[in-house]
């Protein structure tokens, strides 16, 4: 898999990919709406050929204005038929790297932790969210340190303007 920035002529497959791997859920208007935003991002694709096979979203957000940058993992969609083969993971590392090599100090995530404790992500308590999540999802939110930095401000993590409407991406 050939893993590169994601550029406008990729739209169409990103958009085919997130209702396969996310059935029960919309989250097109989501990340149409970050692509489209001038927000700071990382977006990142795997292809084989010219198939997209998974997609990650990175935002940069911080807790305080000029100290440290953060950013936020998601979503991340990998085709089903091509799941639990590595792609997922080789995608999460390759964007961990970039974010490393531009000097984002913490990632964070909302996700399961069986999957992202593989990476070394803990669970988070002293940076929030950028809304308030149900106590149900409180072990959800998980955090990394990136090599030779230390963690953001406690505070709450501010980021673009689509993850403060949770009607895009909440329960
Ligand atoms: C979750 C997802 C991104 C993982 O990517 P992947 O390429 O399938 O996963 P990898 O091959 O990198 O890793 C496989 C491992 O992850 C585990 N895994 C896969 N999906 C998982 C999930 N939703 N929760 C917990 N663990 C999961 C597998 O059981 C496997 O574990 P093992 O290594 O112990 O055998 C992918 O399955 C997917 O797109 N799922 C649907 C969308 C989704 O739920 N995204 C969540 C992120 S917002």
């Amino acid at each position: 898999m050939i893993i590169r920035e994601t550029t406008p002529g990729d739209m169409a497959q990103i958009m085919a990919l997130y209702p396969q791997a996310f059935p029960e859920e919309d989250l097109t208007q989501l990340v149409t709406r970050l692509l489209a935003c001038d927000a700071q991002l990382l977006s990142l694709a795997g292809f084989q050929g010219d198939t997209l096979m998974a997609h990650l979203l990175f935002s940069f957000g911080d807790t305080q204005p000029g100290l440290q940058r953060g950013a936020l993992l998601g979503p991340l969609a990998v085709a089903p038929p091509q799941q639990k083969q590595g792609r997922g993971s080789q995608l999460v590392r390759a964007g961990l790297d970039q974010l490393a090599a531009i000097g984002i100090a913490q990632v964070f995530v909302l996700g399961d932790p069986a999957y992202y404790r593989r990476f070394e992500f803990m669970p988070e308590r002293d940076v929030m969210p950028p809304c308030p999540v149900p106590d149900a999802w409180a072990d959800a939110w998980q955090s990394l340190v990136l090599a030779q930095q230390a963690p953001l401000q406690a505070g709450t993590l501010s980021l673009p303007a689509p993850w403060m409407d949770p009607a895009l991406w909440g329960p």
